[in-house]
């Protein structure tokens, strides 16, 4: 079942009538079955959308569809959604068994599904098996939640969010508090949880790189607005505007201001790269992996003096002044390269990104 959010908004009206605009007239359309990522720093609006998908806000304006019904108005329990945040809120004096029976006991539809208490109990256990071997807890039923690792804990909570077979599956920050590899494994769990279920999914993150490994599409926001919704890749590949580009990317692109002249654009005094773009000044984003070490000193290539030097793995990241601007390269470690030398460098086009002044894509290659 696909979500369709139109010209959703959500203001809060602080001290003093200080309004904050926290989700600014959001439409966007989340297919049916896929998992998208809401993604953007701290205060961009991510939780505020979850909350208003869940009915938990009310929106100020906008509408929300799941399908063909129009659930703006219906209180949380109407929806048909799991949620799991941040902090699992288990309930600790519960096994994990009860923990994940515990809404379909107390949900009244599901007591009217099964009015028998004895049929009752043998399709809750039936469902609690079967969401525990989804998740892979079927070991822990019988465990408090004191005696699981935090990933097992995460993993219940998902459990518990998907019994009642939700659907639609949001899941704010569902991480952030494991270690960098239970991360990736819940992640990639989470993943495959979702696929196994098919239930559409928002997953809320300011992890870029989380976002960008699960999921199907991301929406990227910042101060309440959309600044792209697209695949995970093509946020990196194309991104829209400067702050896209931005935050993505790990390290992170190298933004400088750049001129055109003549046909070429200017890096470091030397005519680093052939333009088609008008002669001025534009914002010029080069990836950190599209910088080639070169032997050649003609045009298409430009000066640089290594400052730094680490080796991280099988690559080397260098620094060095790009227009004034501290700049970093990852470089193959094969390569021979040393702190104080002087390099020319050419550049890969699939990683330099153009802007103008407003920080808006130019698409020149
Ligand atoms: N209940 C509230 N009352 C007033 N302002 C709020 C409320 N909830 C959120 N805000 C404001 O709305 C904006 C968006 O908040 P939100 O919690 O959605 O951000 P977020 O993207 O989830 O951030 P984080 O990554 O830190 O969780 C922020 O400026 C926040 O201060
Ligand atoms: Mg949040």
């Amino acid at each position: 079942m696909d979500i369709r959010i139109e010209g959703l908004t959500k203001t809060f009206t602080g001290k003093e009538n200080k309004e904050t605009i926290a989700v600014n007239n959001l439409t966007v359309t989340i297919p049916s079955g896929h998992l998208v990522g809401l993604l953007g720093p701290s205060g961009c609006g991510k939780s505020t959308t979850l909350f208003l998908l869940a009915g938990l806000h009310e929106p100020t304006s906008g509408k929300i569809f799941f399908g063909d019904e129009d659930v703006t108005g219906l209180p949380p329990e109407k929806r048909g959604i799991g949620l799991v945040f941040q902090n699992y809120a288990l309930y600790p004096h519960m096994s994990v068994y009860d923990n994940i029976a515990f809404p379909l006991r107390n949900s009244r539809s599901f007591k009217e599904e099964h009015k028998d208490a004895k049929e009752r109990r043998a399709a809750i256990d039936q469902i609690v098996q079967h969401t525990a071997k989804i998740v892979a807890i079927e070991e822990l039923l019988d465990r408090k939640p004191a005696q699981l690792s935090g990933g097992q804990q995460q993993r219940v909570a998902i459990a518990r969010a998907i019994a009642k077979q939700p659907k639609v599956l949001l899941l704010d920050e569902p991480l952030s508090n494991l270690d960098a590899r239970l991360r990736i494994q819940t992640r990639e769990e989470i993943r495959r949880i979702q696929q196994a279920t098919g239930i559409t999914t928002v997953f809320v993150t300011h992890d870029q790189e989380e976002a960008m490994s699960i999921t199907d599409e991301i929406i990227v926001m910042r101060d309440g607005l959309v600044q792209q919704v697209d695949h995970p890749q093509e946020t990196y590949i194309h991104p829209a505007n400067v702050f896209v580009a931005q935050f993505l990317g790990n390290p992170p692109i190298n933004l400088f201001q750049a001129e055109a002249r003549g046909g070429w654009l200017i890096v470091n005094g030397d005519r680093a790269m052939a333009t088609v773009l008008a002669d001025g000044h534009y914002q010029m984003g080069i990836r950190p992996e599209s910088f080639i070490l070169t032997g050649d000193e003609g045009d298409g290539t430009f000066n640089a003096r290594i400052e730094f030097k680490a080796t991280i793995g099988r690559d080397f990241q260098v620094r060095f002044d790009i227009n004034g601007h501290f700049s970093e390269a990852l470089i193959e470690s094969d390569q021979h390269i040393s702190e104080g030398d002087t390099v020319r460098f050419a550049l890969r086009r699939s990683g330099v990104h153009l802007f103008d002044q407003d920080g808006k894509r130019i698409e020149v290659w």
